[in-house]
């Protein structure tokens, strides 16, 4: 039987919250994972769409179909957007945990009085997004090293995601991570039982640990 590729739609990078007209809030993402993993989607026969956040990794712009937001607000409507026509999501991003409230207009200036900034919560994109029956999608977890499985089961549940790629704080903006995929029944996977491998080789072993039961879920419909 003939199937279609399955549609991966791979969100990556930091958000930037404005503070003022040159200003912002970030992370340190450099989105280096999310490139990985969807280079090794579509090695793997995927349709791939990339929703990109403010970074600039190596093999972006070889990617086909990047779309780019700046603020996670940005990137909850490209989402709401692009995912009804996608089967499978790899949540990526680094989305700002805090944002200001009220956004300066124009530059504010070094002689002006120091400035107090209120922020508030980013709302939640992936525990939100509206997803079908026939749609598998996968949420990362960024946790302290002692508490990664307890809090990536937590964020399985609170995220509504099929599986959690959970990884130490240390695999921010570094060249290698030591992550491990965490499944609703409370299992978890690691590639070469639990070394520190590159990026790409985490993604290789990624799309081949997800791709199973992502293309089981899609062929539902
Ligand atoms: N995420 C999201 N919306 C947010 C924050 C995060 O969809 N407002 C997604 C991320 O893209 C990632 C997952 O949720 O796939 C976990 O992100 P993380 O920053 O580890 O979790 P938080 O929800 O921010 O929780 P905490 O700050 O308690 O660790």
């Amino acid at each position: 039987m003939h199937h279609d590729p399955l549609r991966a739609l791979i969100t990556l990078g930091p958000t930037h919250e404005p503070i003022d007209a040159v200003r912002f809030i970030g992370n340190r993402s450099s989105g280096r994972m999310g490139v990985e993993i969807a280079r090794a989607l579509q090695a793997a026969g995927c349709d791939v769409r990339v929703l990109a956040g403010p970074c600039s990794p190596d093999g972006l712009d070889s990617l086909p179909s990047v779309q780019r937001f700046r603020t996670a607000e940005e990137l909850r409507d490209l989402l709401a957007r692009s995912w009804p026509a996608c089967d499978l999501l790899v949540m990526a991003a680094a989305v700002a945990d805090w944002r200001p409230t009220n956004r300066f207009e124009g530059k504010h200036r070094r002689g002006d009085t120091a400035p107090t900034i209120a922020l508030e919560a980013v709302p939640e994109i992936l525990g939100t997004l509206a997803s079908r029956a026939d749609q598998f999608r996968v949420g990362f977890a960024l946790e302290p090293a002692e508490e990664l499985l307890a809090s990536a089961k937590a964020k399985l549940t609170r995220k509504r995601a099929d599986c959690i790629v959970a990884n130490p704080l240390e695999t921010m903006d570094s060249e290698s991570v030591q992550g491990c995929l965490v499944w609703p029944d409370g299992h978890a996977d690691q590639p070469d039982g639990g070394a520190l491998v590159s990026k790409r080789a985490f993604a290789n072993w990624l799309a081949n640990a997800v791709l199973p039961a992502a293309t089981a879920r899609c062929r539902q419909r």
